[in-house]
């Protein structure tokens, strides 16, 4: 492969260098392009368009490849548990026994969050959405720390990245207990991370709730397959707000937003809602296939299809065999998981999501499992910001440890009125 590719624009001949990754992905270099053409390129939802190096997440959608920092996603689910995921997304490695130690015993340390923010999360309409209160805390959250939110200052990073993925559990399960109407259940030392969440989420008003290890195992593996994903449309959220130098809670708050849309990350409850219709309506798979193929029609199936996965989500598979194990241990039947294999089996059968490439993704089953643990379909969406905190924050680092680091500011076509001179207000229609 040459070095260049060669760009003809009538008389104009101009050579672009080609920047090879180290998986072999070809980027096209256009940083000159409108220097040296006046031209810039254009790429509705940027299909095309790389918007940086990275070292942190390798995806191949043709062959449904997932790694993280070089690991592939079904060794670290195997192997690893979340904190320490979490540890290899932020520092490129993984920790040794006493560095993981360290890590988990500080992020332990420091799950509780202040009073006054409490207050703030407890102001709350109890119906609100739990991704609009877990956005406004993370905001909040840096108020009540700001002498730690300079963005250039290290020290200060670390601490605010630890404070994070220390009291997001915390925020998380708080939202819930408030809409729920339950004594909020402050977070124990002598548990582990997953413990302590799923304690302050599901115990009694004493505070009694002994973890299921099989659960413990489930939301583990959650939020480490949740972890990173490379440049999707939060994580994308997350850069571009950081590189105005946007202290890290804010642009984690900004990325808790992006999530939050129904073909990001609130695809998980609105493809559970969706399999709960499907339940309601005789099971009839066949008729929402055909809904979701129906151009007249805005359904698409939840859960369903991806802008890089062009063959089957990885992530899905992990999540379908953990359904299989996780249902078959606590010897019961989710109907809505037998719907979705149904609906699986049905779609992948049909010519049009065969032609579309359209598989099932990170959302279609994780539900099951979500629902097999105890967790509110509401909360969903909520543990998929916990799972990918730490992807999100390795990303802002990662953006300013750039050498070329630069606020993003994209550029447009024009396509509104030309120059037009202003009427007066009597003399217009
Ligand atoms: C996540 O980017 C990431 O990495 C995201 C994520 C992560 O980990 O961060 O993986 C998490 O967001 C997973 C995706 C969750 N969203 C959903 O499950 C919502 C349902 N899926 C779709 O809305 C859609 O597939 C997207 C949003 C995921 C992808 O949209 P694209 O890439 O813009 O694809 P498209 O809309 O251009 O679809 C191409 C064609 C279209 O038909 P034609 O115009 O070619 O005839 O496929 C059709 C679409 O209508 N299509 C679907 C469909 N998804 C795509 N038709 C029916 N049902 C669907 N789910």
């Amino acid at each position: 492969m040459s070095e260049n590719a060669r760009l003809i624009n009538g008389e104009q001949e101009i050579e672009f260098p080609l920047i090879i990754g180290s998986e072999q992905e070809v980027g096209l270099d256009i940083s000159k392009l409108r220097a040296q053409t006046g031209m810039i390129t254009l790429d509705e939802g940027f299909v095309n368009t790389g918007s940086t190096r990275s070292a942190i997440t390798f995806l191949n959608g043709e062959q449904g490849i997932l790694r993280y920092c070089g690991y592939a996603i079904e060794d670290i689910a195997d192997k690893c548990d979340f904190i320490e995921s979490a540890y290899l997304l932020l520092n490129g490695e993984l920790p040794n026994s006493e560095q993981l130690s360290e890590f988990r015993s500080a992020i332990i340390s420091e799950m509780d969050i202040p009073e006054g923010l409490i207050n703030i999360i407890t102001s709350f309409p109890k119906d609100a959405h739990p991704m609009a209160v877990l956005s406004a805390a993370v905001n909040a959250l840096s108020t009540y720390y700001q002498d730690q939110v300079d963005p250039l200052d290290c020290g200060q990073v670390k601490s605010s990245i630890r404070r994070l993925i220390a009291t997001l559990p915390t925020i998380a399960a708080y939202s819930h207990r408030h809409a729920t109407g339950q004594k909020l259940i402050t977070p124990c030392p002598e548990l582990g991370y997953v413990e302590n969440f799923l304690r302050m989420m599901l115990a009694d008003e004493d505070g009694n709730y002994e973890a299921d290890p099989d659960f413990v195992d489930a939301l583990n593996l959650l939020l480490i397959v949740h972890a990173d994903h490379e440049q999707n449309c939060s994580t994308s959220t997350v850069r571009m707000v950081g590189s105005a130098n946007t202290n890290v809670y804010a642009s984690i708050a900004a990325g808790i937003c992006a999530l939050w849309g129904p073909l990001h990350g609130g695809a998980n409850e609105a493809c559970v809602n969706m399999l709960k219709q499907i339940a309601a309506d005789d099971g009839d798979v066949e008729k929402y296939v055909d809904m979701a193929k129906d151009k007249a029609s805005s359904f698409r199936l939840m859960g369903f299809g991806h802008r890089v996965y062009k063959n089957y989500d990885p992530r899905a598979r992990i999540f379908k065999k953990a359904c299989d194990e996780l249902l078959e241990k606590l010897d019961t039947d989710d109907p809505l998981f037998l719907i979705a294999q149904k609906l699986e089996r049905v779609a992948l059968e049909d010519e049009y999501f065969v032609a579309r490439k359209l598989y099932p993704n990170v959302d279609f089953y994780s539900g099951v499992i979500y629902r097999a643990i105890g967790i509110p379909v509401e909360m969903f969406t909520v543990l998929f910001a916990m799972g990918r905190l730490p992807g999100w924050i390795a990303h802002w680092q990662e953006m300013h440890a750039s050498p070329s680091k630069r606020i993003c500011r994209p550029r447009q076509v024009y396509t509104g009125p030309n120059g037009r001179e202003l009427p007066e207000i009597s003399e217009r229609s």
